[in-house]
């Protein structure tokens, strides 16, 4: 039997062959734009979710083009962004049919001005399990390569819509490492919400093994940073500490933003509840006074995370392109 027989249901990879090799070709002639982050952690109630509409909106109030996607069967992006009941919740039908059926990647539609969605669900089942049967069927290819060529799935899908915004979120599910693997290879940055009890900091072990292999074929990615979530101490000896336990699980590579998120459960709740990012909440006359007041609180703290991510992001920009003109 010949090492390539694959099932014969299995989608075709032709596609993805090319935009890979499109990818690598924009890179190398320093014509790539780094725009992708990816929200990962493999623990879930981290943050990702909350991060990332909270961030989408807040680049898009800043005028930035976005695009949040969610990679998860969850679907609390739509709960956020108040969209769970529209026409724009496809239950995650547009990543199906770009992965599944090979055809563009068609967000469903605007959320906020200049925050376009593709939503996450249930449906995404059907993707999870097509990107599992690619790898188990790539395990008997020989081609360094072509075995390979399974986790460009993402980077092809988003391809088509690159080029139409500033910046694409990738809201990743913490179960899947396949789904993880093919985001961090379609992606350019990775943000990492952690909590800082053993359980999220496992978690961040396991998104440092599969950052390292995403990076085998995509060696533009990088770890932005790593986000403290849903702190209870403001404390810099506790803080301090927890920054030494991160480092040591990231290997030292662990950029830690200055800004955390504080933990107010209950504004946190009530914005969800509410489909609405806590800065669209920040002067609520509909919340109680303490209510209002934490959420100002979570508000602030989702603003300067943003300012403080686009500033990395500027950043790297600028040591990349010092190192080419180096
Ligand atoms: N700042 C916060 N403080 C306390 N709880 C929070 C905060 N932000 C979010 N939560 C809660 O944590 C839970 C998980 O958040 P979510 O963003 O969905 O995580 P993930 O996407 O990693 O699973 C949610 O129930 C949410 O209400
Ligand atoms: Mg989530």
């Amino acid at each position: 039997m010949s090492t390539r027989t694959v099932p014969l249901n299995l989608m075709n990879l032709d596609g993805v062959r090319r935009s890979l090799e499109r990818r690598y070709a924009l890179i190398d002639t320093g014509q790539h734009d780094s725009k992708v982050i990816v929200v990962v952690n493999g623990k879930g109630g981290v943050g990702k979710s909350s991060l990332s509409s909270a961030l989408g909106v807040a680049l898009s109030k800043l005028g930035k083009d976005t695009l949040l996607a969610e990679l998860d069967e969850q679907g609390n992006n739509c709960e956020d962004l108040g969209i769970s009941n529209s026409a724009l919740n496809d239950r995650g039908a547009a990543q199906v049919a770009a992965i599944l059926e090979g055809k563009p990647l068609t967000p469903t539609g605007e959320a906020r001005p200049h925050l376009h969605v593709v939503p996450g669900g249930e449906l995404l089942e059907e993707v999870v399990a097509e990107l599992y049967c690619q790898r188990r069927a790539a395990k008997r290819i020989d081609d360094p390569d072509d075995r390979d060529l399974w986790m460009g799935i993402y980077a092809a899908a988003i391809d088509g819509v690159r080029d139409d915004y500033d910046v694409i979120i990738l809201d990743v599910a913490p179960g899947s490492d396949v789904l993880q693997l093919a985001a961090l290879v379609a992606a350019d940055y990775v943000l990492i919400p952690s909590k800082s009890d053993p359980s999220s900091r496992k978690g961040l072990r396991a998104v440092a093994k599969r950052f390292a292999a995403a990076r085998e074929i995509n060696d533009v990615l990088q770890l932005l940073g790593v986000v403290l979530f849903a702190t209870n101490s403001s404390a810099t000896k506790v803080q301090d500490k927890i920054r030494e336990h991160l480092e040591a699980d990231l290997n030292g590579a662990a950029p830690l933003f200055e800004q955390t998120i504080r933990h107010v459960e209950a504004a946190a709740v009530e914005a969800r509840l509410r489909g609405k990012v806590p800065q669209e909440l920040r002067a609520s006359k509909e919340l109680s006074p303490p209510l209002l007041k934490s959420m100002k609180a979570l508000a602030g703290d989702y603003q300067s995370l943003t300012v403080e991510v686009l500033q990395e992001m500027t950043a790297r920009l600028e040591q990349a392109q010092a190192g080419e003109d180096a």
